[in-house]
């Protein structure tokens, strides 16, 4: 079969590397290159280019048939940065560095293995032969080789399954003590310059970009360090398609980590800032778990039932159809929240943040909240049904009202229903603002808890 590229910011910049393109094909190659051209189309590092959000590679002066180094990347980088073109996908929190986030870049790494050099390709590692009765098809899962290992034994003729696959973990277990001995630096790295910074901008009265400028060398060198973390990191053989280069690639990040400490102490002595410095980082502590109940507890409901009970507010219209439009929207709410009540009771709630009278406010006001909004309905149904008239729910179907006509229950019901309108309209206007609240007063994570 003829193997085709479609992509064709990939047929660009490999036209930029050398390669002819092909009006049939896409690129001129060999079927050999072809079974690794049809991969990589994806599996390589990208970014977004400018307003457009143009799909562009970093790494067009990788020569043709030679291994990729990172540093061609980060050089490349190092351009798109100064020139402005491209500054960073992302601004670090703590640090304030500007940021790259490398994607998954397996066809970067893979050219420097030695499989690649004795013209191993993706294909064949990641789609072996398979036997389907007398046929021998080639199989499409793209998964992990470990879960059939039959292409790998026309050349590791000696190595048994087992012994393969100690072998894959014994460079994967030492890809990830690597990875994790970087990690760690970059985490002492990041500690300490929150030290510094803070230092800076308490003792010292700097701004922050003041404080940018101070520490530009150091920024850089968790720049640096960070995307060659990255790079393995999010390279998802764990080191197996290349495994020297990985090493050697995190072990710089390593050196780059400490040695930009070292500056930063300097940096430090020099202004006054005490420092002492990290040896081994923290890992962060991880995010709060997201509660089930939120799930039900969330925003897009709140919003979607808010605008319902604005909705069906359009009674004083006065038209007939808008009557029936306003009862149609008053049974949908009870029913939505109907709905909600019961998963909540199934799945729990989000637990609210704050002091304990303010949970006790919170809980109290959701309590009053949740029964007007049942409530309403309800009052209002049994107000039309007292005066024996039909409700209809969207023409889907219709309650009939009472066979006798009741004016007092009728009077009762319809009262009951507009003193709660008032009550629901202050609800609803403390909720929301409770939420801003939250949001822009406390600044804590209420808000985002909703979503
Ligand atoms: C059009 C883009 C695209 C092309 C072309 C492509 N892949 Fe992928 N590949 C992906 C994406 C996206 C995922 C992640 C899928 C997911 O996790 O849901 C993936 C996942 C994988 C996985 C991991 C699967 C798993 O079980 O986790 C392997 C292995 C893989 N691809 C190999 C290949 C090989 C080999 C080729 C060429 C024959 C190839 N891919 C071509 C986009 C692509
Ligand atoms: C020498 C064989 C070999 C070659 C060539 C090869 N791979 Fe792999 N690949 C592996 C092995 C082994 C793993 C590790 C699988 C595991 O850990 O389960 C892997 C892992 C992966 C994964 C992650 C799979 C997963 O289950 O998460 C992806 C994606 C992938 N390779 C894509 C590629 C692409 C794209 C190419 C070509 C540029 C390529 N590989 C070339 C052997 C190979
Ligand atoms: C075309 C032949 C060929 C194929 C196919 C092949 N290998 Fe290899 N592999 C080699 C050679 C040659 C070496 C280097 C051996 C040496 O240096 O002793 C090697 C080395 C390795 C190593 C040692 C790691 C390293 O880079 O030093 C591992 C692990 C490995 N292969 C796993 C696999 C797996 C898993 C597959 C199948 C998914 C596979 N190979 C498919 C030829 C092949």
């Amino acid at each position: 079969m003829q193997l085709r590229v479609t992509r064709p910011a990939y047929i660009n910049a490999m036209v930029q590397r050398g390669y002819k393109a092909d009006e049939s094909f896409g690129l001129k190659a060999s079927q050999n290159e072809m079974r690794n051209h049809v991969c990589q189309q994806c599996h390589v590092e990208y970014y977004f280019r400018g307003k457009d959000k143009l799909l562009t590679y970093p790494w067009t002066e990788w020569p043709k048939n030679r291994p990729l180094k990172f540093e061609m990347i980060e050089a490349y980088y190092d351009r798109t940065q100064k020139d402005g073109s491209f500054k960073a996908d992302w601004r670090h929190k703590t640090t304030g560095a500007p940021m790259i986030k490398i994607q998954h870049p397996e066809a970067e790494l893979t050219s420097s293995g030695r499989h690649t050099r004795i013209g191993v390709t993706c294909a064949d590692c990641h789609m072996p032969k398979v036997k389907m009765g007398s046929d021998l098809l080639t199989d499409h899962n793209l998964d992990s080789p470990l879960n059939d290992l039959n292409s790998c034994s026309s050349c590791h003729k000696k190595e048994s399954a087992a012994q393969l696959r100690k072998m894959v973990s014994d460079v994967q277990r030492h890809t990830y003590s690597e990875l994790s001995k970087a990690e760690y630096a970059i985490l002492a790295l990041i500690g300490d310059i929150k030290e510094v910074r803070e230092g800076l901008e308490n003792d010292h009265g700097l701004n922050p970009d003041e404080i940018d400028k101070v520490l530009n060398k150091v920024l850089d060198g968790h720049r640096r360090a960070s995307m060659r973390w990255d790079f393995v990191g999010a390279e998802n053989s764990a080191g197996m398609h290349s495994p020297r280069e990985a090493w050697r690639i995190l072990k710089d990040a390593q050196q780059i980590a400490r040695k930009s400490q070292k500056q930063l102490k300097k940096i430090a002595d020099d202004r006054g800032v005490e420092l002492v410095l990290t040896g081994q980082g923290a890992i962060p502590a991880a995010p709060e778990q997201i509660h089930p109940g939120n799930i039900v507890g969330s925003m897009p409901p709140d919003m979607t039932i808010g605008a319902l009970v604005l909705m069906a507010y359009d009674q004083y219209f006065g038209s007939k159809r808008a009557l029936a439009w306003h009862q149609s929207m008053g049974m949908l709410v009870f029913f939505l929240y109907f709905g909600r009540i019961v998963l909540m009771a199934w799945f729990g709630k989000p637990e609210a943040l704050g002091t304990r009278f303010e949970k006790f406010l919170a809980h109290m006001a959701h309590l009053a909240l949740y029964s007007i909004l049942l409530l309403m309905p309800l009052t209002g149904l049994l107000a039309n049904l007292a005066r024996s008239r039909d409700t209809d729910f969207f023409g889907l179907f219709t309650i009939a009202g009472f066979d006798q006509r009741n004016m007092q229950l009728y009077q009762m019901a319809i009262d009951a229903h507009s003193w709660l309108e008032i009550v629901c309209y202050l609800l609803l206007a403390a909720h929301v603002g409770a939420a801003l609240w939250h949001h822009f007063v406390l600044k804590d994570d209420t808000m985002k808890r909703m979503w």
